[in-house]
């Protein structure tokens, strides 16, 4: 079932029911080897499910929780490994959104749900795209509208202390920073990934993507051309134009970020150009997200 949170659109499964899990990685056509998020109605259940918390896990879940904040903890034994990709460690996290911490509720059990996208694609925001993505492998769908954050939670492994940013995201580093004091950004790695949503290439939209190093340097075009703008319209002409915040508001620009490429990625063009935004706040996680959409180049486009 894929139900909406306050980042974007989950598909979710009883997180202790090895073979439900299983149906979720074949709905999005996940690798095995990406281990998916469990999701908790309420942070007192955390402890309740893993046992004793780490100090510095507790203080953040207190102070973030519910909101766009994914810990990583020790996997428990009730949790199968494939939710977990055989990790004995676990992304857990309490969202911000009452329809998905209602379900939650009603289930009774903890949810491991990833975004509700195929895998690599553009994530949802959207009720429309997950139709659009999924639709006939997922069975149901709770319409929330239009998610308020619009990119994926911040995931952090402060199991040893010293928090380590392992997913840039929803919940501005700075923000934790002020409760936690100065951390660490450590994205992907070598061989296999800390976090895929950290792979290089992920996030596409099936039409090729290239960001602008700056908005000056737009390239001269011919084709059909989209461009995604941050604040101003392109004094250009292009074939379709996405403008993500006109008054510069970061918040506004995250938020609408994956629905506009949904939008330019179904307007049939050749090359979506996109400019990056000032990298600060949700702006460190937009451009991530814009950098690795770049980064795909695959086969079927
Ligand atoms: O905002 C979100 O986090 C959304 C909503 C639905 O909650 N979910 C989401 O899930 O973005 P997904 O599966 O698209 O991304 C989960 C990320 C992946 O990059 C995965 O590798 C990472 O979490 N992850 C899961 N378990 C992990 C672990 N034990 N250690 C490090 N990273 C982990
Ligand atoms: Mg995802």
């Amino acid at each position: 079932m894929a139900f909406p949170t306050e980042t974007v659109y989950g598909l979710g499964a009883n997180a202790l029911d090895a073979r439900a899990v299983a149906r979720v990685f074949q709905a999005k056509a996940r690798p095995g080897f990406d281990p998916l998020i469990t999701h908790l109605a309420d942070a007192a259940d955390l402890p309740r499910l893993v046992g004793r918390v780490p100090e510095m896990v507790s203080v953040l879940a207190e102070r973030f929780w519910p909101g766009p904040l994914t810990l990583i903890v020790e996997r428990p034994l009730a949790i199968p490994p494939i939710v977990t990709s055989g990790l004995d460690t676990m992304a857990v996290r309490v969202p911000d959104h009452c329809v998905a911490r209602a379900l939650i509720a009603q289930a009774g059990v903890a949810v491991a749900a990833p975004s509700a996208n195929r895998f690599g694609r553009l994530s949802p925001t959207r009720a429309e795209h997950v139709v659009a993505g999924l639709g006939d492998a997922v069975d149901l769908i709770l319409d929330g509208g239009p998610t308020r954050y619009g990119v994926e939670s911040t995931i952090v492994d402060a199991r040893a202390g010293h928090p380590v940013v392992r997913r840039l995201g929803a919940l501005p580093v700075e923000a934790i920073a002020e409760v936690v004091g100065p951390l660490k950004i450590a994205l992907g790695g070598h061989g296999r990934p800390a976090a895929p949503g950290a792979l290089a290439a992920h996030y596409a939209p099936s039409t090729p993507l290239r960001v602008l190093s700056d908005s000056t340097s737009v390239p001269h075009h011919g084709g059909s051309l989209g461009y995604l703008a941050f604040r101003d319209r392109p004094r250009e002409e292009y074939a379709a134009i996405e403008v993500l915040a006109p008054d510069g508001d970061l918040t506004r620009a995250a938020a609408g970020l994956f629905d506009a490429l949904h939008r330019l990625d179904a307007a049939g063009l050749t090359q979506i150009l996109a400019e990056r935004v000032p990298d600060t706040g949700l702006g460190q996680a937009i451009n991530d997200r814009l950098q690795r959409a770049a980064a795909t180049w695959r086969p079927d486009r």
